[in-house]
C-alpha cells in the first residue's frame, strides 16, 4: 500500500526526550525505553497514540508507572496502538530482538560480531516501538550494557556520561545527545574496535575529538579518511560558515553495510570500503571515494541533522544539497574540471537510464511503497543538480546568504524543499515558482536546437526547443526553467565571441535561460561565423541535441575553452562514429574507422598540456552504457565490437603515440593521493589500455612489468585487469591466482578480484560468477560482495548478462529471488538491470519479463514488489 506525500499530517504526540538502555546479547538483545510523550499542539486531544515497531517481542509495557492490560493496547506487524493516552505522559516499554539473525542489515544488527545500527529510514521501528518519523525530534540518552570481553567499546551519539563495570564480566556506558534529533539519526556501536585518533579546534574555538574506530588489522588504513574529515571541517566553516557543534565527532567502520555511510549524530558508521585505504590496497578512485563519502557525511550534521527533512518525500532536502556540498569540496581539492567530467559521465549514464524507465519518478515523489527503494539516483544525484542550477541562477553570494537564511531560521527543525527554495528566493530576489517544477516532474528533458549565421547582419540565431518525454504516471509535462550556459566560438579565430543578447552583454561566457517550449536567441554584432558550445560545465541536467559536423565537434575538442565541453565534442564526435560502426555491424558491412577521430586523438596525444587529469578523461571513450543510453534500441553485442573497433583502430593508428605518453608518466615517487600523481597514473593507464587492446608486445611487457612492480593498487588492479581481460586467458592466469592467494584475508581487496574476473568480456564468464559465488571468500549476506561479484557482472558485462541464451537474466534473478529472504533492500537494487527490458530487441525483451514474472510469483518482500510491479506495470 503506497504513502501519499498529500497525506502528511503532523504526528498526534511528539517525543521530547527518549531513555533508552540496551542490554546486548546476540539472539536476545533487551531495549528498554522511556519515552517522554505529549500531545502535539497542532493537533487535536483524544487521539490514539501509534508507535511503529515490526519483529519486536514485547516484554513489558507501563504508562505514567501504571503496567497496562493487555486489552490496553492493540499489537500488529505494523506496531502498538494505545487508544487513550494522557495529554503528557510517559511510556516505558520492553522488548526483545535478535541483531545476529538480521540479515536486512535494518535497524540492530551484528557485523562480524560487533554490534552496530542503521536506521534511516525507518530502521529504528526494529529496535523499539517510537513514532518512528523525521518529524518527531528528542533528545536522548542511552545506556548500553555489553559483555566486557567481547564488546569492550560502547558507543552512542552525542557525549560520554557514565561508565562502570557490573556483575559477571558485563560493563556499560552512557551517552546523552543533547541535539533533539529524529530516531534515524540513533547510533549504537558495541564490539572490540581500536581507535586513531586526533583533533579539530572550530573557528569559534571548540576543541573537537575526533576518533576512528575499526577492527586492529585496519589500523592502518585509516590515515586518508581521517585527513578528509579534517579537510572537510575546515572547509564547510570557510565555505558555508558551519561550525561542529560536540566535542566528540567518531566514525566507525563495518564490514557488512547497505549503503555508503550514514551520517548519525556524532556517530557516522560507515562501510568499510567508504573509509579504509592503503596504497597497497586502495585505488586513487577509492582515495577519492573515501574522501568525497567522508566529507558528505560530515556536512550532513548540518544538512539533514541539524535541519532535517519533514517526511521521506522530501529526502533530496537532505541529499540533494549534501550531495552538491561535497562535490564543491571535493572539486576544490582535486581538480575542478574532472570532478565535473566525471560526475556529468556517471550521471548521464546511469540517472539518464533511470529518468527513462519505469522507475522514473520526481526529485520529490508523489508516493512510495518502500522508502529504502527512493535513495536513488534522481534523490541524491539529480537533487544536486538541481541545487546547482539554483546556485548558479543566484550566484554564490545570494545561494550563501540563502543558506545562512535557511540553518538560522530552520535550525532543530524538521522542513521541507520548499522551505529551502523560499530561503533561496528570498536572498536572492528571484522568482523561482517556475523552476520549481524541477522537483516535481520526471524524466529527462531534452532540448533540441539548431543555429543559423547571418553574414549580411552580423547575427546568430539561436533556436531551443524543450520537451520532456511522459513518464510513468506523468504523460504530459510542462515547460522547465533551463539555465544554458554558452559561448560563441568564432571559426576564424577559435576564441570566444563576445555576446550581446537584446542589446545587452552576456560576456564571452555566460547563461541564457529557457523558460518557454522554445524561443530562439537573437545574438547582434558576431563578426564571425562561431560554433555553439552549449551546455558548458553542463548547466542542466538534460539532453542537448545539436546538429554538430564532424569538423565542428573536431574544432570545439581544439579551441573550446570550457574544458568540460572539449571533452564533451570529443564524446560526440566518438559516438559519431561509434553510430556508424554499430550500423555497420548490424548490416554485416565491413567496419571503416573515422580519420578524423584518430586525427583529433593525435593532436590530443601530441600537444603539450599540463592539464593531464583532463587529458586522460579526453582519451578515454565513451561507455558502453553510455552509448547504449543513446541508441534507440540496444544492441550490446554491435555496442561492444564497435567500440572495441574504435580502440583497436586507435591503438594501431597511434601505437607509438600511446607508448610515449605511458614511458612519459611512469615515474614512481612514493604513493600519495594528490591531483598530480592521480593524473599522471591515469594518463599513464589510459596509454596501456589502449596498448593492450592490440595486444602490442611491448604494451605487454609494460603491463607485466607494471603488475609485478607492485608499486600500487591502483597501478596494479590496472595492469591485472588488462591481463585478465586479454582474448588469451593464459595471460593474466597465473597473475591472477597469486593476487588471490596473497589478498584471500582482505575482504575489500577480494571484491576487486571478483569483480576482474567477473567483468572479463569472454563468453565463458557465467560459469565463473556461478563458481566464484561458491568461493569461501563469498557470502550472499554482504553487500560487498554481492555488489562485486553479481552486480558487477550484471551491470559492467554488458555482452555477457544480456547472453542470448537468457543465462545471465536467469542467474541475476536466482539471486534477488534468494536474496529477497535475506537482504531485500539489496535485492531490490540488484534487479535494476532487468527492469530495463523495454530498451532490448524482442528476444530478450520476453526473456528479461519472464525472469520478472518469476520473480514476480514469489512471496516478496515490499521492497522487490515494488520494483518488479513496475517494470512489469
Ligand atoms: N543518509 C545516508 C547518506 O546519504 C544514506 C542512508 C542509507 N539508507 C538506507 N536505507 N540504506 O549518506
Ligand atoms: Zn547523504
Amino acid at each position: 500500500q503506497p504513502v501519499y506525500r498529500f497525506d502528511y499530517q503532523a504526528p498526534a504526540y511528539r517525543v521530547t526526550h527518549t531513555e533508552l538502555t540496551f542490554d546486548l546479547a546476540p539472539t536476545a538483545t533487551r531495549v528498554k525505553a522511556r519515552l517522554h510523550l505529549e500531545r502535539h499542539p497542532d493537533r487535536e486531544g483524544g487521539l490514539p497514540l501509534e508507535l511503529q515497531g515490526e519483529r519486536l517481542e514485547l516484554k513489558a509495557i507501563a504508562l505514567d508507572g501504571q503496567a497496562l492490560d493487555s486489552g490496553d493496547y492493540v499489537i500488529d506487524d505494523k506496531g502498538l496502538t494505545i487508544a487513550r493516552v494522557p495529554e503528557r505522559f510517559v511510556l516505558e516499554t520492553e522488548v526483545e530482538i535478535a541483531p545476529s539473525e538480521n540479515t536486512a542489515l535494518e535497524g540492530l544488527y551484528q557485523s562480524n560480531g560487533i554490534y552496530c545500527t542503521q536506521c534511516e529510514a525507518q530502521g529504528f521501528r526494529r529496535i523499539t516501538f517510537y513514532p518512528d518519523r523525521p518529524d518527531v525530534m528528542a533528545t536522548f540518552s542511552t545506556t548500553i550494557i555489553g559483555d566486557q570481553q567481547s564488546e569492550p567499546v560502547l558507543l552512542c551519539n552525542g557525549n560520554p556520561v557514565d561508565k562502570g563495570s557490573l556483575e559477571d564480566g558485563r560493563h556499560f556506558a552512557t551517552w546523552e545527545d543533547p541535539h533533539p534529533k529524529p530516531c534515524y539519526l540513533f547510533a549504537l556501536v558495541a564490539g572490540d574496535l581500536k581507535k586513531v585518533e586526533d583533533h579539530f579546534t572550530t573557528m569559534g574555538g571548540r576543541e573537537v575529538t575526533l576518533q576512528l574506530w575499526v577492527e586492529e588489522e585496519n589500523l592502518d588504513k585509516t590515515e586518508h579518511a581521517m585527513a578528509s574529515l579534517k579537510r572537510a571541517m575546515a572547509w564547510d566553516e570557510q565555505t558555508y560558515g558551519r561550525e561542529y557543534d560536540l566535542d566528540l565527532f567518531m566514525i566507525v567502520a563495518v564490514n557488512d553495510f547497505n549503503m555508503g555511510a550514514m551520517e548519525n549524530k556524532g556517530l557516522n558508521i560507515f562501510n568499510s570500503a567508504a573509509v579504509l585505504t592503503h596504497p597497497k590496497t586502495a585505488t586513487d578512485i577509492a582515495y577519492q571515494r573515501v574522501e568525497g563519502i567522508v566529507a558528505h557525511e560530515y556536512f550532513h550534521n548540518w544538512s539533514g541533522n541539524r535541519v532535517t527533512c519533514r517526511d521521506w518525500f522530501q529526502l533530496s532536502l537532505k541529499e540533494g544539497f549534501t550531495v552538491f556540498r561535497d562535490q564543491c569540496f571535493s572539486a576544490d581539492i582535486t581538480s575542478a574540471p574532472v570532478k565535473r567530467i566525471q560526475d556529468a559521465a556517471f550521471f548521464r549514464t546511469a540517472q539518464f537510464a533511470e529518468d527513462a524507465g519505469p522507475t522514473a519518478h520526481p526529485i520529490r515523489p508523489d508516493h512510495y511503497i518502500e522508502i529504502t527503494n527512493f535513495y536513488t539516483l534522481t534523490i541524491y544525484e539529480k537533487g544536486a543538480e538541481v541545487v546547482r542550477m539554483l546556485h548558479n541562477l543566484v550566484g554564490w553570494e545570494a545561494f550563501r546568504r540563502g543558506s545562512d537564511l535557511y540553518f538560522e531560521r530552520f535550525d532543530g527543525q524538521a522542513v521541507t524543499i520548499e522551505d529551502f527554495v523560499d530561503c533561496m528566493a528570498e536572498a536572492s530576489g528571484e522568482d523561482l515558482s517556475q523552476f520549481m517544477r524541477w522537483y516535481s516532474q520526471a524524466g529527462t528533458p531534452e532540448i533540441d536546437a539548431h543555429g543559423e549565421y547571418d553574414y549580411t547582419h552580423s547575427e546568430y540565431h539561436l533556436t531551443l526547443r524543450q520537451r520532456t518525454p511522459a513518464t510513468p504516471g506523468q504523460p504530459e509535462k510542462q515547460a522547465l526553467h533551463i539555465p544554458v550556459r554558452m559561448g560563441l566560438v568564432g571559426t576564424k579565430s577559435g576564441r570566444d565571441l563576445t555576446m550581446t543578447l537584446d542589446g545587452e552583454s552576456l560576456g564571452k561566457d555566460g547563461v541564457i535561460h529557457l523558460c518557454e517550449d522554445e524561443r530562439t536567441f537573437v545574438f547582434t554584432d558576431v563578426a564571425e561565423a562561431p560554433v555553439p558550445s552549449l551546455l558548458r560545465s553542463f548547466s542542466a541536467p538534460v539532453k542537448l541535441h545539436f546538429p554538430y559536423s564532424r569538423e565542428d565537434l573536431a574544432f570545439l575538442l581544439a579551441h573550446d575553452s570550457d574544458g568540460f565541453n572539449r571533452w564533451d565534442a570529443g564524446q560526440r564526435l566518438a559516438l559519431l562514429a561509434l553510430d556508424d560502426l554499430i550500423a555497420a555491424h548490424r548490416n554485416g558491412v565491413e567496419k571503416v574507422m573515422d580519420t578524423r577521430v584518430i586525427e583529433a586523438f593525435r593532436t590530443l596525444l601530441t600537444t603539450s598540456t599540463d592539464d593531464k587529469a583532463v587529458l586522460a578523461e579526453m582519451l578515454m571513450l565513451p561507455s558502453e552504457a553510455y552509448i547504449a543510453e543513446q541508441q534507440p534500441l540496444v544492441d550490446v553485442d554491435a555496442i561492444h565490437a564497435a567500440r572495441e573497433f574504435v580502440r583497436q583502430s586507435l591503438a594501431v593508428a597511434l601505437r607509438d603515440e600511446f607508448l610515449a605518453v605511458y614511458e612519459n608518466n611512469r615515474s614512481q615517487v612514493a604513493y600519495a593521493p594528490e591531483p598530480e600523481q592521480i593524473a599522471e597514473r591515469s594518463l599513464k593507464n589510459v596509454a596501456l589500455s589502449y596498448l593492450m587492446a592490440i595486444e602490442d608486445e611491448q604494451g605487454l611487457a609494460y603491463c607485466r612489468e607494471q603488475y609485478e612492480a607492485d608499486h600500487n593498487m591502483t597501478d596494479v588492479r590496472h595492469a591485472l585487469t588488462l591481463l585478465v581481460h586479454s582474448s588469451d586467458e593464459a595471460l593474466g592466469a597465473s597473475a591472477l591466482k597469486r593476487f588471490g592467494e596473497k589478498w584471500a584475508h582482505d575482504p575489500l581487496v577480494m571484491d576487486q578480484w571478483f569483480t576482474i574476473q567477473v567483468t572479463r568480456p569472454q563468453a565463458d564468464v557465467i560459469e565463473r560468477v556461478k563458481y566464484l559465488m561458491q568461493h569461501p571468500a563469498f557470502s550472499l549476506r554482504n553487500p560487498n560482495r554481492v555488489r562485486a561479484l553479481v552486480g558487477a557482472f550484471a551491470s559492467h558485462n554488458r555482452v555477457n548478462f544480456h547472453r542470448l541464451d537468457g543465462e545471465g537474466y536467469q542467474l541475476l534473478s536466482d539471486v534477488v529471488i534468494e536474496l529477497n529472504r535475506l537482504n531485500p533492500e539489496i535485492a531490490a537494487g540488484l534487479v535494476t538491470p532487468l527492469t530495463r527490458w523495454q530498451r532490448f530487441d524482442e528476444t530478450r525483451q520476453a526473456l528479461m519479463r519472464a525472469q520478472l514474472e518469476r520473480i514476480k510469483a514469489e512471496p516478496l518482500s515490499p521492497n522487490v514488489y515494488e520494483v518488479v510491479a513496475k517494470a512489469l506495470a
